[in-house]
């Protein structure tokens, strides 16, 4: 771990756009701005409910998950063949691409698209493929997480891991999202278990609206190797302990927290505390088409409410790759890159 020279506030910006980091949460239907969906609505033949792309823009704004998730839903309506996963995914990773980052972990659901009558194929299929691309193209490694929407039941879930599994070279983890209260993570125990056996890296979703008993099931009951959210973990002294002994890592959203009212504002989101206690925390944008950001402007943003520093950006760029599933000498490779870089930045 590098110490850091301090970096004056005007350059700061700077340092966190150019900084090479990796992005471990992005719903890759989050990612769909207003334009490419229109564009794949009329390619598709499919009407959209708003008249045009800033009507649309003016409708998200959110009080909640749930208000959120039922809009977001209504998004991915347009989406009907490989090609539509293909270049959402590649619309993605270019623009990740351009904030400097170098790795991608991608959520995305097939239980969506299976509802609309698309099928697991055409979707795993269109997003490999343009990770795939992605690596030559922008120089950007990817992988892809599959999520259970835990709104739906145990069984569901399993039916969406069987038919995944013709596909499972492409995949590198599982993953659960979707409405958080009333659908604890012991829910899914046996499908967890099941994922666990064929080897998947697991991760789920808990304690973004949800209390700190969910990342405690999310741990003990599913096993996973990271917390997407966890925010609210630290209303519980013991859990924080927890998260430090085993260096559980937290996927943390700051826009996305603001947008669905979990903080207040930035300047009260707890990030700052996490790091300062020793938490594994990273920055990510969660929904950016729907959120206002990047994952470059999560930084900047949370950067500038929190008065954060350089030493803390570093810290989480590191964060980023260490709680990486990045195989074999190339998440060695990601941090001399970053040590490179801390190193010249002036
Ligand atoms: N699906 C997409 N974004 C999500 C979020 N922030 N929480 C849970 N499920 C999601
Ligand atoms: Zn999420």
């Amino acid at each position: 771990m590098l110490i850091v020279k301090p970096v004056p506030a005007d350059r700061l910006p700077d340092l966190l756009r150019l900084m090479p980091k990796a992005e471990l949460h992005i719903h890759i239907e989050g990612s769909l701005e207003p334009e490419l969906m229109f564009a794949m609505a009329q390619r598709n033949g499919l009407a959209m409910p708003y008249p045009d792309v800033e009507s649309l823009r003016r409708a998200y704004v959110f009080d909640n998950l749930q208000d959120f998730l039922d809009i977001y839903h209504a998004g991915t309506l347009v989406l009907r063949t490989e090609q539509d996963f293909y270049d959402m995914t590649h619309a993605y990773l270019a623009r990740a691409a351009a904030d400097n980052v170098v790795h991608a972990e991608i959520f995305f659901d097939t239980q969506t698209h299976t509802g609309h009558g698309v099928s697991t194929d055409t979707v795993i299929k269109g997003l490999h493929r343009a990770c795939a691309d992605a690596q030559a193209e922008f120089g950007i490694s990817a992988s892809l997480i599959l999520c259970f929407l835990r709104h739906l039941s145990e069984e569901a879930a399993f039916e969406c891991l069987e038919q995944a599994l013709p596909l499972r070279e492409k995949l590198v983890g599982i993953g659960l999202a979707s409405s958080e209260l009333g659908h604890p993570p012991e829910k899914f125990a046996r499908v967890f278990a099941r994922a666990r056996e064929l080897g998947f890296r697991l991760v789920a979703h808990a304690g973004e609206e949800g209390p700190p008993a969910y990342i405690w099931s999310a741990l003990d009951v599913l096993k996973v190797e990271r917390i997407d959210h966890g925010v609210q973990a630290i209303n519980d002294p013991a859990l924080m302990a927890r998260l430090l002994k085993d260096r559980i890592p937290l996927t943390v959203c700051p826009l996305s927290n603001l947008k669905l009212r979990v903080f207040p504002t930035l300047a009260m989101h707890n990030l700052g505390r996490m790091l300062d206690a020793g938490i594994v925390a990273t920055i990510n944008s969660d929904d950016p088409a729907y959120f206002g950001g990047y994952i470059n402007q999560n930084f900047t943003q949370t950067f500038d409410a929190l008065g954060m520093t350089a030493q803390q950006a570093y810290q989480l760029a590191h964060n980023s790759f260490g709680a990486s599933f990045i195989g074999g000498s190339l998440k060695h490779q990601y941090i001399d890159r970053l040590n490179a870089m801390f190193e010249t930045f002036s």
